[in-house]
């Protein structure tokens, strides 16, 4: 890391006093822009000594935020959840999020808002007379050459025990299950974990949610509740099918189902609708992304196309 950040780190201030960076490495902390290297944290910041904080993900395309509100909106609902003040208004929050998305210099690329309960002194008890939230906001660009090939070709992925906690429908920071799995998943020559309950259901992916199509072209994903993320993507492609009237069906679904599928899919911020060609090794359908897969991503891409309609 010193190496990373040593050099353009202590770069002076551009003509207008803004302090400069190489694309992608602005990050906004409480109120200050700084290049990666100058930016930080309290060392009793909550989340860092508790994991108490939460996180937004949101593709930028054109350098706007994807589904913006929907990713405010679940944003709000994980602080609420928890406890915790909003670090400003909404409309504050959009101008800081263009803000970071015009110094990182990235039109496309990946926004990454955390927002923990804020920095005092370490004690499990949240407390009564609450510090400011912590608000982070850094980018980075995409490999877009890498997303593309993923939705073209497919991905494979492994399964992996759900040994999460009971409020998977927060976005909370504590990320070590889902980092584990995905870990474990690389390791099988997968792409992504598909985490599987006690009882043999698929809940979702490591960061993603999942999604198989019957034999009859029914698109099954699990239901809302506390096992899930209530991914943006997955609302977003719900209302694309309904508008094209697709089958979908809301229900947890098995492994074995999921082995036995005509195609699988994930979706994420991070890629709508990634054809799942490969579980555990073994061939979904013919092995190929299939055709209700690649339209749905073609409904996300172009959502009023008249080929679509
Ligand atoms: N992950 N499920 C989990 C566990 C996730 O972490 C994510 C997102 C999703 C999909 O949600 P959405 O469609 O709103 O991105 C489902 C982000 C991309 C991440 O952690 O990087």
């Amino acid at each position: 890391m010193r190496g990373f950040s040593s050099g353009w780190g202590r770069r002076p201030p551009d003509r207008a006093g803004r302090v400069t960076a190489p694309p992608g490495r602005i990050a906004y902390v409480n109120g200050r822009y700084l290049p990666h290297g100058q930016a930080g944290v309290h060392v009793e910041d909550r989340a860092l000594q508790l994991g108490d904080g939460i996180y937004e993900v949101t593709h930028v395309s054109g350098g706007m935020p994807m589904d913006e509100e929907g990713h405010l909106d679940r944003m709000e609902r994980s602080l609420r959840e928890l406890g915790i003040a909003m670090p400003m208004g909404r409309a504050a929050l959009k101008l800081v999020m263009r803000e970071v998305i015009a110094r990182n210099r990235i039109p496309d690329g990946l926004l990454y808002l955390q927002v923990t309960r804020g920095a005092v002194k370490r004690d499990h008890v949240p407390p009564a007379d609450p510090p400011r939230p912590t608000l982070i906001l850094t980018m980075r660009a995409m490999d877009k050459a890498a997303l593309v090939a993923r939705l073209e070709e497919g991905v494979a992925v492994s399964a992996q025990p759900d040994i999460r906690w009971g409020r998977c429908d927060i976005k909370t920071v504590q990320l070590l299950p889902n980092l584990m799995a995905k870990q474990a998943a690389r390791k099988a020559g997968a792409f992504e974990a598909w985490l599987v309950d006690k009882d043999g259901y698929v809940t979702e992916g490591a960061s993603t949610n999942a999604w198989i199509v019957d034999g009859e072209g029914r698109v099954i994903t699990r239901d809302l509740s506390n096992a899930i993320l209530p991914g943006v993507t997955r609302r977003v492609l719900l209302e694309a099918m309904a508008g094209a009237q697709m089958p979908v069906v809301e229900r947890k679904f098995t492994l074995a189902e999921a082995l036995a599928a005509k195609e699988a899919f994930i979706s994420s911020a991070t890629g709508a609708a990634i054809p799942v060609v490969r579980i555990d090794g073994q061939p979904v359908g013919d092995g190929r992304p299939g055709p209700v897969t690649l339209r749905i991503q073609a409904l996300y891409r172009h959502p009023s196309s008249p080929k679509n309609a």
